[in-house]
């Protein structure tokens, strides 16, 4: 499948366990200068040597660089090390960066990218689910400072997207539900016959089934591609992508972090905004139960612990999305429509927390 940028377009290609496939995908590679396959320590055992044998197998002159996976190590530390190690295997301004793992390699991978040489290639190949439904396409790049998660970034699209969905069957199970909840927003926010096809295969969902999983990982970069490529850059369109987001990351930060992935934050977020659209009248109720059923029967979470509403409130102004102190709510309209709302007040927000 293609995402449509104009000179900046690519390729997503989609199969399963079919890795060495990648090689005639690189044609457009030259052989005569370095790739760097940036990863996680993790990743580096389940697929980094694998990668890395199969690119010199295929004649590159390849290097693996691992860092210490988890959000703390999403840094501009570790961007600085790579980027040194980078000139040190003698990565030029024609070389290529292969980004393999979640969406932690990819963004910083994307990133390190980004800046070295004043940016030059990549390649993502997504390991975890919300990687391959999610962050590595679009081109969002970044790493978190101190004071937040990535407030410094780039847009920077890969040259290439390679999705092998076996890569799923050692996630964890957790790490396979924070997937699941972006995968169920796209349904939400853009396709009603996804929603109903993820409504019926849960079992085969549940289970991973190679085939589901394919075409479920199709379905959703189908869904971002063409979100990406009317709005690259976040303009318009492409907010709806964060449906359950405010809420979400005010429920990640209010809690360290520690308390919620992302995506048990996110399905937690989606059900709120589903029970404000249905409070505000936007949605039918028979729409929010839909929608909050799915979330609770493929495993995710549909509640959240007390917090105070107006700890949350806070928390969500605080949002990177407002727009001059005003909160941006994504909010489904409807089983795959959805809206952005400016209007939305803190008192009917405050309503349907508890
Ligand atoms: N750029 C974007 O558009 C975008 C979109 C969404 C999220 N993100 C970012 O993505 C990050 C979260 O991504 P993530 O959830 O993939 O996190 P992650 O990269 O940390 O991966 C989660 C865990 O799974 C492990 N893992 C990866 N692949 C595995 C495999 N095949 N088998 C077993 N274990 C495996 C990793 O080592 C890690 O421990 C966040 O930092 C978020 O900000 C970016
Ligand atoms: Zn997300």
């Amino acid at each position: 499948m293609r995402v449509e940028l104009g000179d900046r377009s690519y390729d997503i290609h989609i199969g399963n366990d079919w890795l060495p496939q990648l090689m005639p995908l690189l044609d457009f590679i030259p052989k005569t200068s370095a790739i760097m396959i940036i990863t996680d320590s993790n990743v580096a055992e389940i697929a980094g040597h694998r990668m890395l044998e199969l690119m010199r197998s295929g004649g590159f002159k390849a290097e693996l660089a691992a860092f210490p996976g988890g959000e703390d190590h999403k840094s501009l530390i570790t961007v600085r090390a790579l980027t040194e190690r980078m000139v040190e295997s003698g990565l030029d301004r024609h070389s290529t960066v292969i980004a393999l793992g979640g969406g932690i390699p990819g963004d910083v991978a994307g990133f390190a990218a980004s800046v070295y040489m004043r940016g030059i290639r990549y390649i993502q190949v997504p390991t975890t689910l919300l990687a391959q439904v999610d962050s590595s396409v679009g081109g969002k790049t970044g790493v978190n400072l101190p004071q937040g998660k990535n407030l410094v970034g780039t847009f920077h699209q890969p040259s290439l997207v390679f999705i092998d969905v076996s890569f799923i069957e050692t996630l964890p199970e957790r790490e396979y539900l924070t997937g699941l909840a972006e995968v169920i927003k796209y349904g939400i926010i853009w396709d009603s016959s996804f929603f109903g096809f993820l409504e019926q295969n849960q079992t085969a969902i549940g289970n991973r089934d190679p085939e589901y999983l394919q075409h479920m990982v199709h379905r959703c970069c189908a869904i971002k591609a063409d979100v990406v490529a009317q709005d690259e850059t976040e303009e318009g369109i492409r907010a709806l992508l964060n449906l359950g987001h405010t809420f979400g990351h005010a429920l990640e930060v209010l809690t360290g972090y520690h308390r919620y992935n992302h995506g048990e934050a996110v399905a937690i977020g989606i059900v709120l905004a589903a029970r404000l659209a249905a409070k505000s009248s936007i949605l039918s109720s028979r729409d929010h139960d839909r929608i909050k059923n799915l979330i609770f029967s493929l495993g995710l979470p549909t509640t959240y612990e007390r917090l105070a509403s107006s700890d949350l409130i806070a928390q969500m102004r605080k949002d990177k999305k407002s727009v001059g102190g005003q909160l941006q709510l994504v909010l489904p309209t409807g089983i795959g429509t959805s809206q952005v709302f400016g209007d939305i007040s803190e008192n009917q927000i405050a309503q349907i927390l508890y």
